[in-house]
Protein backbone atom coordinates (compact mmCIF):
# COMPACT_ATOMS: atom_id res chain seq x y z
CA UNK A 1 0.00 0.00 0.00
CA UNK A 2 2.94 2.16 1.10
CA UNK A 3 4.04 1.30 -2.44
CA UNK A 4 1.44 2.45 -4.49
CA UNK A 5 1.18 5.55 -2.13
CA UNK A 6 4.77 6.50 -3.44
CA UNK A 7 4.23 5.79 -6.98
CA UNK A 8 5.39 2.25 -7.39
CA UNK A 9 8.50 3.04 -5.21
CA UNK A 10 9.78 1.11 -1.88
CA UNK A 11 9.76 3.60 1.14
CA UNK A 12 13.61 2.62 1.05
CA UNK A 13 14.31 3.94 -2.14
CA UNK A 14 11.73 7.26 -1.23
CA UNK A 15 14.22 7.97 1.92
CA UNK A 16 17.33 7.37 -0.21
CA UNK A 17 16.41 9.96 -2.96
CA UNK A 18 13.61 12.18 -2.13
CA UNK A 19 13.03 12.77 1.25
CA UNK A 20 14.50 15.74 1.83
CA UNK A 21 15.91 16.18 -1.39
CA UNK A 22 13.78 16.52 -4.59
CA UNK A 23 9.90 17.41 -5.03
CA UNK A 24 7.96 13.93 -5.94
CA UNK A 25 4.38 14.15 -8.23
CA UNK A 26 2.39 10.75 -7.84
CA UNK A 27 -0.37 10.42 -9.86
CA UNK A 28 -3.02 8.76 -8.36
CA UNK A 29 -1.48 7.80 -5.18
CA UNK A 30 -4.17 7.32 -3.23
CA UNK A 31 -6.96 5.87 -5.95
CA UNK A 32 -10.61 6.77 -5.71
CA UNK A 33 -9.64 9.32 -2.64
CA UNK A 34 -11.83 12.43 -2.59
CA UNK A 35 -11.37 13.95 0.57
CA UNK A 36 -12.02 13.01 3.85
CA UNK A 37 -14.56 16.34 5.11
CA UNK A 38 -17.17 17.84 2.98
CA UNK A 39 -16.38 21.85 2.54
CA UNK A 40 -19.73 22.12 4.90
CA UNK A 41 -17.87 19.69 7.37
CA UNK A 42 -14.64 22.15 7.09
CA UNK A 43 -16.57 24.94 7.22
CA UNK A 44 -18.25 23.72 10.69
CA UNK A 45 -14.81 23.08 12.13
CA UNK A 46 -13.61 26.35 11.37
CA UNK A 47 -16.60 27.72 13.10
CA UNK A 48 -15.53 25.61 16.64
CA UNK A 49 -12.99 26.25 19.11
CA UNK A 50 -11.87 22.86 19.04
CA UNK A 51 -9.73 23.67 15.67
CA UNK A 52 -7.02 26.28 14.52
CA UNK A 53 -8.22 27.83 11.41
CA UNK A 54 -6.96 30.85 8.58
CA UNK A 55 -8.79 32.25 6.10
CA UNK A 56 -6.69 34.00 3.56
CA UNK A 57 -7.36 35.91 0.70
CA UNK A 58 -5.99 38.76 -1.72
CA UNK A 59 -7.44 42.12 -2.34
CA UNK A 60 -6.69 45.62 -3.15
CA UNK A 61 -4.51 46.02 -0.40
CA UNK A 62 -2.76 43.10 -0.36
CA UNK A 63 -2.32 39.49 1.07
CA UNK A 64 -4.99 39.18 4.34
CA UNK A 65 -4.63 36.96 7.06
CA UNK A 66 -8.03 36.01 9.91
CA UNK A 67 -7.68 33.62 12.57
CA UNK A 68 -10.86 31.39 13.17
CA UNK A 69 -13.32 30.52 14.92
CA UNK A 70 -15.34 32.11 11.97
CA UNK A 71 -18.86 32.93 11.74
CA UNK A 72 -20.93 30.82 8.50
CA UNK A 73 -21.14 34.78 6.75
CA UNK A 74 -17.20 34.59 6.29
CA UNK A 75 -17.48 31.52 3.66
CA UNK A 76 -20.13 33.47 1.73
CA UNK A 77 -17.24 35.84 0.72
CA UNK A 78 -16.64 36.58 -2.98
CA UNK A 79 -13.63 36.34 -5.31
CA UNK A 80 -10.99 33.92 -4.45
CA UNK A 81 -10.12 32.93 -1.02
CA UNK A 82 -9.28 29.89 0.98
CA UNK A 83 -9.79 28.64 4.52
CA UNK A 84 -7.39 26.19 5.79
CA UNK A 85 -7.83 23.89 9.29
CA UNK A 86 -4.57 22.62 11.04
CA UNK A 87 -4.88 19.16 12.99
CA UNK A 88 -7.34 17.29 11.25
CA UNK A 89 -6.21 14.29 12.12
CA UNK A 90 -6.93 15.45 16.29
CA UNK A 91 -10.59 15.82 15.25
CA UNK A 92 -11.38 12.71 13.04
CA UNK A 93 -10.54 8.94 12.47
CA UNK A 94 -10.17 8.42 9.27
CA UNK A 95 -7.94 11.87 9.05
CA UNK A 96 -5.81 9.71 12.15
CA UNK A 97 -5.69 7.30 9.70
CA UNK A 98 -4.49 8.83 6.97
CA UNK A 99 -1.45 10.78 8.75
CA UNK A 100 -0.83 7.40 9.95
CA UNK A 101 -0.38 5.77 6.07
CA UNK A 102 3.17 8.09 6.41
CA UNK A 103 4.33 5.13 8.71
CA UNK A 104 8.64 4.92 7.07
CA UNK A 105 8.97 7.99 8.69
CA UNK A 106 8.93 8.08 12.92
CA UNK A 107 5.60 9.00 14.45
CA UNK A 108 7.83 11.39 16.06
CA UNK A 109 8.68 13.34 12.74
CA UNK A 110 4.68 13.75 12.11
CA UNK A 111 3.13 16.60 12.70
CA UNK A 112 -0.38 16.84 11.74
CA UNK A 113 -3.00 16.86 8.93
CA UNK A 114 -4.31 20.06 7.51
CA UNK A 115 -7.20 20.32 5.09
CA UNK A 116 -7.64 23.32 3.00
CA UNK A 117 -10.44 24.59 1.45
CA UNK A 118 -10.57 27.35 -1.55
CA UNK A 119 -12.74 28.82 -4.47
CA UNK A 120 -11.62 29.19 -7.96
CA UNK A 121 -8.87 30.69 -7.87
CA UNK A 122 -7.82 30.67 -4.47
CA UNK A 123 -4.18 29.66 -2.52
CA UNK A 124 -2.17 31.29 0.19
CA UNK A 125 0.57 32.97 -2.47
CA UNK A 126 3.39 31.84 -3.59
CA UNK A 127 5.81 30.43 -0.31
CA UNK A 128 7.59 28.00 1.16
CA UNK A 129 7.64 26.18 4.12
CA UNK A 130 10.41 25.01 6.60
CA UNK A 131 9.00 21.18 6.79
CA UNK A 132 8.55 18.67 4.32
CA UNK A 133 5.07 18.08 3.22
CA UNK A 134 3.13 15.76 1.01
CA UNK A 135 -0.21 17.34 -0.76
CA UNK A 136 -2.76 15.45 -1.19
CA UNK A 137 -5.72 16.49 -3.22
CA UNK A 138 -9.10 15.82 -2.43
CA UNK A 139 -12.31 17.39 -4.17
CA UNK A 140 -11.49 19.26 -6.97
CA UNK A 141 -8.57 20.13 -8.88
CA UNK A 142 -5.13 22.85 -7.84
CA UNK A 143 -2.45 23.53 -10.23
CA UNK A 144 1.11 23.55 -8.03
CA UNK A 145 3.30 25.52 -9.29
CA UNK A 146 6.99 24.86 -8.10
CA UNK A 147 10.51 25.97 -7.88
CA UNK A 148 14.07 25.17 -6.68
CA UNK A 149 15.30 28.52 -6.41
CA UNK A 150 17.74 29.87 -3.75
CA UNK A 151 16.18 33.21 -3.53
CA UNK A 152 13.90 32.66 -0.53
CA UNK A 153 13.05 36.66 0.40
CA UNK A 154 9.80 36.93 1.75
CA UNK A 155 7.56 40.43 1.07
CA UNK A 156 7.53 42.37 4.29
CA UNK A 157 5.15 43.61 6.54
CA UNK A 158 2.76 41.05 5.12
CA UNK A 159 0.21 38.97 7.25
CA UNK A 160 1.55 35.64 5.58
CA UNK A 161 5.23 34.77 4.48
CA UNK A 162 4.61 35.68 0.77
CA UNK A 163 7.94 34.67 -1.99
CA UNK A 164 8.98 38.53 -3.30
CA UNK A 165 9.79 36.78 -6.32
CA UNK A 166 8.62 33.19 -7.70
CA UNK A 167 9.90 31.67 -10.87
CA UNK A 168 7.86 29.00 -11.56
CA UNK A 169 9.75 25.82 -12.90
CA UNK A 170 7.28 23.49 -13.12
CA UNK A 171 3.23 23.14 -12.87
CA UNK A 172 0.97 20.64 -12.60
CA UNK A 173 -2.85 20.39 -11.94
CA UNK A 174 -3.38 17.82 -9.59
CA UNK A 175 -6.62 15.71 -9.45
CA UNK A 176 -8.23 13.38 -6.65
CA UNK A 177 -6.08 11.15 -5.02
CA UNK A 178 -2.61 12.71 -6.72
CA UNK A 179 0.15 13.47 -4.49
CA UNK A 180 2.98 15.99 -4.17
CA UNK A 181 5.77 15.64 -1.66
CA UNK A 182 7.90 18.74 -1.43
CA UNK A 183 11.20 19.01 0.42
CA UNK A 184 11.60 22.08 3.10
CA UNK A 185 12.40 25.48 1.72
CA UNK A 186 10.99 24.91 -2.14
CA UNK A 187 8.75 27.08 -3.18
CA UNK A 188 5.95 26.27 -4.11
CA UNK A 189 2.18 28.12 -5.10
CA UNK A 190 -0.86 26.27 -5.38
CA UNK A 191 -3.96 27.74 -7.11
CA UNK A 192 -7.48 25.86 -6.87
CA UNK A 193 -9.11 25.58 -10.54
CA UNK A 194 -13.00 25.58 -9.41
CA UNK A 195 -13.52 24.89 -5.84
CA UNK A 196 -11.19 22.18 -4.04
CA UNK A 197 -10.05 21.10 -0.91
CA UNK A 198 -6.26 19.80 0.10
CA UNK A 199 -5.01 17.43 2.53
CA UNK A 200 -1.17 18.74 3.85
CA UNK A 201 0.65 15.83 5.56
CA UNK A 202 3.14 17.91 7.41
CA UNK A 203 6.27 17.27 10.02
CA UNK A 204 7.91 17.91 12.68
CA UNK A 205 11.27 19.66 12.80
CA UNK A 206 12.49 21.78 15.56
CA UNK A 207 14.51 24.61 15.34
CA UNK A 208 17.75 23.64 17.35
CA UNK A 209 17.11 27.07 19.37
CA UNK A 210 13.42 25.44 20.20
CA UNK A 211 15.23 22.17 21.51
CA UNK A 212 18.01 24.16 23.44
CA UNK A 213 14.97 26.24 25.14
CA UNK A 214 13.14 23.14 25.54
CA UNK A 215 16.05 20.93 27.24
CA UNK A 216 16.39 23.71 29.42
CA UNK A 217 13.09 23.86 30.48
CA UNK A 218 13.07 20.04 31.28
CA UNK A 219 16.41 20.19 32.95
CA UNK A 220 14.73 22.32 35.53
CA UNK A 221 12.59 20.18 36.86
CA UNK A 222 15.21 17.85 37.02
CA UNK A 223 18.40 19.47 38.50
CA UNK A 224 19.78 18.80 42.24
CA UNK A 225 22.28 20.20 43.17
CA UNK A 226 22.74 19.94 47.09
CA UNK A 227 25.27 22.33 49.27
CA UNK A 228 24.58 26.41 49.12
CA UNK A 229 26.74 29.65 48.88
CA UNK A 230 29.99 29.80 51.86
CA UNK A 231 32.44 32.12 52.07
CA UNK A 232 34.36 31.27 55.32
CA UNK A 233 37.73 32.49 53.85
CA UNK A 234 35.98 35.80 53.13
CA UNK A 235 38.05 39.16 53.62
CA UNK A 236 36.97 43.11 53.61
CA UNK A 237 36.60 44.18 50.39
CA UNK A 238 37.82 47.42 48.72
CA UNK A 239 34.42 48.17 47.23
CA UNK A 240 31.69 46.63 49.32
CA UNK A 241 29.27 47.55 45.64
CA UNK A 242 31.47 45.07 43.77
CA UNK A 243 30.50 41.60 42.97
CA UNK A 244 33.85 39.67 43.50
CA UNK A 245 35.86 37.43 41.31
CA UNK A 246 35.68 35.17 43.94
CA UNK A 247 31.91 35.08 43.76
CA UNK A 248 31.64 34.42 40.05
CA UNK A 249 34.01 31.59 40.62
CA UNK A 250 32.01 30.24 43.15
CA UNK A 251 28.53 30.19 41.07
CA UNK A 252 30.14 29.15 38.23
CA UNK A 253 31.88 26.04 40.00
CA UNK A 254 28.26 25.08 41.21
CA UNK A 255 26.82 25.81 37.94
CA UNK A 256 28.97 23.74 36.53
CA UNK A 257 27.83 20.69 38.28
CA UNK A 258 24.58 20.67 36.44
CA UNK A 259 25.27 17.54 33.61
CA UNK A 260 23.68 15.36 31.77
CA UNK A 261 23.91 12.52 29.65
CA UNK A 262 22.14 10.65 26.81
CA UNK A 263 19.58 9.59 28.78
CA UNK A 264 18.28 12.66 30.32
CA UNK A 265 18.43 13.93 26.72
CA UNK A 266 15.94 10.94 25.79
CA UNK A 267 13.50 11.15 28.69
CA UNK A 268 13.59 14.98 27.18
CA UNK A 269 12.79 13.81 23.39
CA UNK A 270 10.08 11.73 24.26
CA UNK A 271 8.92 14.10 26.34
CA UNK A 272 8.59 16.76 24.14
CA UNK A 273 7.91 14.65 21.06
CA UNK A 274 4.50 13.14 23.15
CA UNK A 275 3.67 16.46 24.75
CA UNK A 276 -0.19 17.49 23.40
CA UNK A 277 -0.35 20.25 21.73
CA UNK A 278 -1.95 23.24 23.42
CA UNK A 279 -5.71 23.34 22.53
CA UNK A 280 -5.33 19.43 22.89
CA UNK A 281 -8.04 17.83 25.41
CA UNK A 282 -8.61 14.36 26.30
CA UNK A 283 -12.25 13.07 27.03
CA UNK A 284 -12.48 10.54 29.83
CA UNK A 285 -15.19 8.75 30.17
CA UNK A 286 -17.45 9.61 32.19
CA UNK A 287 -18.39 6.10 33.51
CA UNK A 288 -15.36 4.40 33.27
CA UNK A 289 -15.86 0.89 33.41
CA UNK A 290 -13.67 -1.18 36.35
CA UNK A 291 -10.42 -2.97 35.37
CA UNK A 292 -11.92 -6.28 35.38
CA UNK A 293 -14.65 -5.87 32.71
CA UNK A 294 -12.17 -3.49 30.66
CA UNK A 295 -9.35 -5.89 31.01
CA UNK A 296 -12.06 -8.52 29.36
CA UNK A 297 -13.39 -6.01 26.68
CA UNK A 298 -9.91 -5.58 25.25
CA UNK A 299 -8.29 -8.83 25.50
CA UNK A 300 -12.08 -9.54 23.49
CA UNK A 301 -12.17 -6.17 20.88
CA UNK A 302 -8.52 -4.60 21.10
CA UNK A 303 -7.61 -1.42 22.58
CA UNK A 304 -6.08 1.51 20.62
CA UNK A 305 -4.92 4.52 21.24
CA UNK A 306 -7.00 7.78 21.14
CA UNK A 307 -6.22 9.63 18.15
CA UNK A 308 -4.68 12.63 20.04
CA UNK A 309 -2.34 10.41 22.23
CA UNK A 310 1.53 9.95 21.63
CA UNK A 311 3.19 6.84 22.81
CA UNK A 312 6.72 6.40 21.87
CA UNK A 313 9.64 4.55 23.05
CA UNK A 314 13.13 5.01 22.89
CA UNK A 315 14.89 1.50 24.44
CA UNK A 316 13.26 0.68 27.66
CA UNK A 317 11.66 3.78 28.01
CA UNK A 318 8.21 4.51 27.22
CA UNK A 319 6.73 8.46 26.53
CA UNK A 320 3.11 8.66 26.15
CA UNK A 321 1.19 12.61 26.13
CA UNK A 322 4.30 14.36 27.68
CA UNK A 323 5.26 11.84 30.73
CA UNK A 324 7.88 8.97 30.86
CA UNK A 325 5.78 5.72 31.98
CA UNK A 326 7.82 2.95 33.72
CA UNK A 327 6.64 -0.22 31.84
CA UNK A 328 7.26 -3.86 33.28
CA UNK A 329 10.13 -5.59 31.48
CA UNK A 330 7.31 -8.12 30.39
CA UNK A 331 4.94 -5.78 28.99
CA UNK A 332 7.97 -3.83 26.70
CA UNK A 333 7.08 -5.96 23.65
CA UNK A 334 3.32 -5.16 23.94
CA UNK A 335 3.71 -1.87 24.42
CA UNK A 336 6.18 -1.36 21.59
CA UNK A 337 3.71 -3.03 19.24
CA UNK A 338 0.69 -0.74 20.62
CA UNK A 339 3.34 2.26 20.07
CA UNK A 340 4.56 1.33 16.49
CA UNK A 341 0.85 0.00 15.31
CA UNK A 342 -1.33 2.48 17.62
CA UNK A 343 -3.79 -0.63 18.17
CA UNK A 344 -3.58 -3.92 19.62
CA UNK A 345 -5.83 -6.74 17.59
CA UNK A 346 -8.84 -8.86 19.86
CA UNK A 347 -7.53 -11.98 21.43
CA UNK A 348 -4.20 -10.28 22.87
CA UNK A 349 -3.28 -11.80 26.14
CA UNK A 350 -2.70 -8.85 28.83
CA UNK A 351 -0.64 -9.53 32.06
CA UNK A 352 -2.10 -8.41 34.88
CA UNK A 353 0.51 -5.27 35.16
CA UNK A 354 -0.31 -4.10 31.53
CA UNK A 355 -3.93 -4.57 32.28
CA UNK A 356 -3.32 -1.90 35.32
CA UNK A 357 -1.95 0.71 33.01
CA UNK A 358 -3.97 0.35 30.07
CA UNK A 359 -7.05 0.72 32.32
CA UNK A 360 -5.17 3.50 33.78
CA UNK A 361 -4.63 5.12 30.38
CA UNK A 362 -8.65 4.68 29.32
CA UNK A 363 -9.65 6.57 32.51
CA UNK A 364 -7.64 9.23 31.25
CA UNK A 365 -8.70 9.04 27.92
CA UNK A 366 -5.37 8.43 26.25
CA UNK A 367 -6.51 4.78 25.15
CA UNK A 368 -10.29 3.17 24.45
CA UNK A 369 -11.30 -0.42 23.78
CA UNK A 370 -11.80 -2.03 20.48
CA UNK A 371 -9.49 -1.62 17.17
CA UNK A 372 -11.47 1.16 16.03
C1 LIG B 1 -3.02 24.86 0.81
O1 LIG B 1 -3.51 23.76 1.02
O2 LIG B 1 -3.65 25.75 0.22
C2 LIG B 1 -1.64 25.23 1.25
C3 LIG B 1 -0.74 24.11 1.42
C4 LIG B 1 0.70 24.54 1.28
O3 LIG B 1 1.03 25.27 0.39
O4 LIG B 1 1.57 24.12 2.06
CO1 LIG C 1 3.14 25.34 1.64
Amino acid sequence: MTKRLLGGMTPRRFLREYWQKKPLLVRQAIPGFNGIVSRDQAFELACGFDAESRQVWHDAQGWQLRHGPFKPKDFRRRGPWTVLIQGLNLLDDAADALLHRFDFVPWARLDDLMVSYATDGGGVGPHFDSYDVFLIQGMGRRRWQISAQRELDIIEGAPLRILKRFDVEEEWVLEPGDMLYLPPSYAHNGIAEGECMTYSVGFRAPADQELATQFLVHLQDRVELDGRYADPELTQPRHPGEIGKDMIEKVARSIGRIAWNRDAVRDFVGCYMTEPKAHVYFDPPDRPMGKTAFAKKISRRGVRLDRRSQLLFSGGRFYLNGEIVDIANGDRELLRELADKRRLPPDTRFSESAQSLIHGWYCDGFVEAGEG
